[in-house]
């Protein structure tokens, strides 16, 4: 994990506008910067642009304006052999999981520690660790396909944070949870988050971040709104 001094950016968007063809703005004129070990949420409506967002910061979309950079590097710029590295930086929870339906759990995870050469000891080890973690460790050998959507969802995240990732992006990472599960998942990002690692969390779920200290940014129809007015909370309104 990159040891960055604290109010330093790991995200620095200026002005990027992001078009599908041929003429979806799905993003126009965001400019947003993210510190080093903040942890970050991301709403907005369904359509809104979050998960596009996070394929800009991840590099699986470019800005057709303006400029992306993410641990200093200008993603428009970045050369080849920097490319590789930097996506080995972060750890993203796809919002559609992108499971291979046919390698087992463990497998699915143990792919994203693979890529960084880490001994065979050591992933198995942590594979079972976020398995117990997220109460999935009956399903090690079970084939990825086989999963309930919740299950699934819980094997995305955990492959995301597998390799102790410098920035985790996740995009609705609650969206087939129960309340029980949610909290596991939560504590997961939050022990994380406490180890210095930055988290983007895209969600519509309000439960997840009504009560948290943390930046809440708001999307509507691809453009960056104000703050959330938000409700401190004191002994009185406390729901
Ligand atoms: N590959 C694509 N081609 C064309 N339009 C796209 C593509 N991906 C997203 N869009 C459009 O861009 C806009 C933003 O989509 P995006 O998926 O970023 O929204 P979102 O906030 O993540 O929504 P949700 O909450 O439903 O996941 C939407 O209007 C969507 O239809
Ligand atoms: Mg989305």
């Amino acid at each position: 994990m990159d040891t960055q001094p604290a109010n330093k950016s790991i995200v620095e968007i200026v002005r990027a506008t992001k078009i599908y063809p041929p003429d979806v703005v799905a993003l126009e004129d965001i400019s947003l910067s993210i510190t080093y070990g903040e942890m970050v949420f991301l709403t907005g409506m369904s359509g809104a642009g979050k998960t596009t967002l996070l394929k800009l910061i991840c590099g699986i979309e470019h800005p057709d304006k303006g400029m992306v950079e993410v641990t200093g590097k200008d993603l428009n710029r970045i050369k080849g052999a920097e490319i590789p590295r930097l996506r080995q930086q972060i750890g993203m929870a796809y919002q559609d999981f992108k499971l291979l339906p046919d390698r087992t759990v463990a497998q699915n995870i143990a792919m994203a520690m693979e890529v960084s050469y880490q001994n065979i000891r050591t992933i198995k080890k942590r594979v079972i660790e976020l398995l117990q973690k997220l109460r999935l460790e009956h399903k090690h050998n079970a084939f990825a396909g086989n999963l309930s959507r919740g299950e699934q969802q819980r094997v995305t995240i955990a492959r995301a944070v597998a390799n102790s990732p410098t920035l985790i992006l996740a995009d609705e990472p609650t969206g087939n949870l129960d309340s029980k599960t949610t909290k596991l998942v939560m504590e997961l990002f939050e022990q994380c988050n406490i180890s210095g690692t930055t988290i983007i969390i895209a969600t519509h779920d309000e439960s997840i971040y009504r009560k948290s200290e943390n930046r809440v940014l708001e999307l509507h129809s691809g453009q960056m709104v104000q703050p959330t007015d938000r409700t401190i909370l004191t002994p009185e309104n406390m729901p």
